[in-house]
């Protein structure tokens, strides 16, 4: 099976791109049995929080994904293990730094592209959680990816910004990766008011597919902070089933 490398991208903060990436991390590697790097690319490092000791980290100095960025190392340098199966590339503060200095590096879009491929071939999938923007660090994760995921909430505001992200996907696709594909969004936080239902239905009717609806719940807060996908921690909960219905539409690809 040749690897697998998905982007989890939306310029908006707090819509689930983490949360999203880290329970499909955990179910591929965990309940299916996948070899699974998660790659940090977002400076607030959220992530790398809940997956790894951040004071550790910062305290050995250890080599992370801005070292990567800045061509200082390459990512095998940075990988750590979290548990069977699943390996993260962390990082730190800093990396808002490397995107500042990456404006000036030739062929500044392909940095990660470039330094993944040493490592692709021992894993499964390679999930990106991307930071809340549109710049370059997103362009990288965007360019290194096989396929992108859109988180998107269930609130009116979260469709504003959408035709600027289309776009930089298109530009992407028409630039850079021809063969990247959009897998479609994740509608997530759902409740049952009219106004989440409104929104979902417009996501639904958009030209992107939508592959699942999340319910809010407080399970999937407490199992990220256990480090376990929300179905290990209750396998009952809606949210931790739509998850694993996600995981296993993305082990068909
Ligand atoms: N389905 C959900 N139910 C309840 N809380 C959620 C759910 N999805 C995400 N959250 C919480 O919402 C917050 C923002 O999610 P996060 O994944 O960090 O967004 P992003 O990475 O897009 O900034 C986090 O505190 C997370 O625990
Ligand atoms: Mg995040």
């Amino acid at each position: 099976m040749t690897t697998k490398i998905i982007a989890f991208a939306n310029q908006k903060g707090g819509v689930g791109k983490t949360t999203t990436a880290s329970e499909v991390a955990e179910n591929l590697s965990q309940q299916l049995d996948k070899k699974v790097l998660l790659v940090d690319l977002d400076p607030q490092a959220s992530l790398t929080s809940i997956k790894y000791d951040m004071h550790e980290m910062i305290a050995d100095r250890k080599l992370n994904m801005t070292n990567v960025m800045l061509g200082d190392c390459g990512i095998e340098d940075v990988i750590v293990n979290v548990k069977n199966n699943l390996d993260l590339a962390p990082t730190t503060l800093q990396l808002s730094d490397a995107e500042l200095n990456l404006v000036n590096t030739t062929l500044r879009e392909l940095v990660l592209s470039k330094s993944l491929k040493k490592v692709a071939d021992n894993y499964d999938y390679v999930l990106i959680d991307c930071p809340p923007s549109r710049g370059i660090l997103t362009v990288n994760a965007l360019a290194a990816s096989d396929y992108v995921i859109i988180p998107v909430q269930a609130e009116y505001q979260a469709l504003l910004g959408m035709q600027l992200l289309k776009k930089t996907i298109k530009d992407i696709q028409g630039q850079i990766k021809p063969d990247l594909k959009v897998l479609g969004y994740v509608i997530t936080m759902t409740s049952h008011t009219n106004h989440s239902n409104e929104t979902s239905e417009q996501i639904k009717n958009d030209e992107f597919a939508s592959l699942i609806e999340v319910p809010r719940m407080i399970d999937v807060a407490d199992a990220s902070i256990a480090n376990m996908s929300t179905f290990e921690y209750r396998k009952n909960n809606k949210a931790g089933i739509a998850y694993m219905e996600l995981t296993n539409k993305i082990n068909e690809l």
